[in-house]
């Protein structure tokens, strides 16, 4: 049986009073690649911020690699390969892209390979390479999205989570994001946990997929099954 490197077992978050997340189940394996799908409210970046450690599980377990890091800080679980590319990309507009890609290293595996990982990073991405002087705020969306990752790719991860990636790109480049995800779970043996509204592409991409709503799993399989069940998929992501 293939080991799982993610285990989340029914998770429960909210923000306050709020309950958001009810009981979420689901795994992420040792090089796989599980998907997350889901309408607009649903909980998915909740839940992704939840395993991160940014808000605190009310209940349920997060084990990492074996270990229980359920109430671990995110910093900790930065430091043990769990690190998130979050929503909106979050960089730093008036620094260099290479100034973005550094700050990324603040991990111990990070700080003592910086050299190895910056060629890594451009190796991946050698857009990023190009423009390494210039100032991030001013590349275009997609180059923004490369240098979100290139950046969470510095701190040197096992799992690295991903909110939307190809949110608000045109389709060309939205593909060619999602493709590299492929390539470093390839050629990196990276595993990953990606929260997508690109249903076609991710299932694509995806060895296993989890579709939520209202905070709670409804659908879940093997991209050939949940391709197969196409219709049920629209309907709950109302589309
Ligand atoms: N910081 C917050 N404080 C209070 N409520 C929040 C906060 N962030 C999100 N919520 C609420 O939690 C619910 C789930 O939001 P979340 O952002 O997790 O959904 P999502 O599935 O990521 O949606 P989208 O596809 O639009 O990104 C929503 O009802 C939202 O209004
Ligand atoms: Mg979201």
């Amino acid at each position: 049986m293939t080991k799982q490197l993610l285990v989340v077992e029914n998770l429960e978050a909210g923000y306050g009073e709020m309950q958001v997340l009810w009981g979420i189940s689901l795994s992420v394996a040792e090089r796989g690649i599980s998907a997350v799908l889901g309408p607009n409210g649903a909980g998915k970046t909740t839940l992704l911020r939840a395993v991160a450690g940014i808000i605190r599980p009310w209940s349920g377990r997060i084990t990492f690699s074996g270990e229980d890091v359920t109430l671990s800080p995110p910093h900790v679980k930065v430091g043990k390969g769990l690190v998130l590319v979050p929503e909106g990309r979050h960089l730093f507009p008036e620094l260099s892209v290479e100034e973005n890609l550094l700050l990324g290293a603040y991990t111990k595996l990070g700080r003592y390979n910086l050299e190895e990982s910056l060629d890594l990073v451009y190796s991946v991405f050698p857009r990023l390479k190009e423009r390494r002087e210039q100032r991030a705020g001013t590349l275009s969306g997609g180059e923004q999205q490369m240098l979100a990752i290139g950046r969470a790719l510095m701190a040197r991860p096992t799992l690295l989570m991903l909110d939307e990636p190809s949110q608000g790109l045109a389709p060309k480049i939205a593909i060619e994001i999602l493709d590299i995800l492929q390539r470093l779970r390839g050629e990196w043996g990276l595993s990953i946990l990606l929260v997508e509204q690109n249903i076609v592409k991710s299932l694509e991409i995806a060895d296993y997929a989890y579709v939520i709503e209202q905070g709670r799993v409804v659908l879940e399989g093997e991209p050939e099954e949940l391709s197969k069940k196409g219709d049920l998929i629209k309907a709950y992501l109302g589309i």
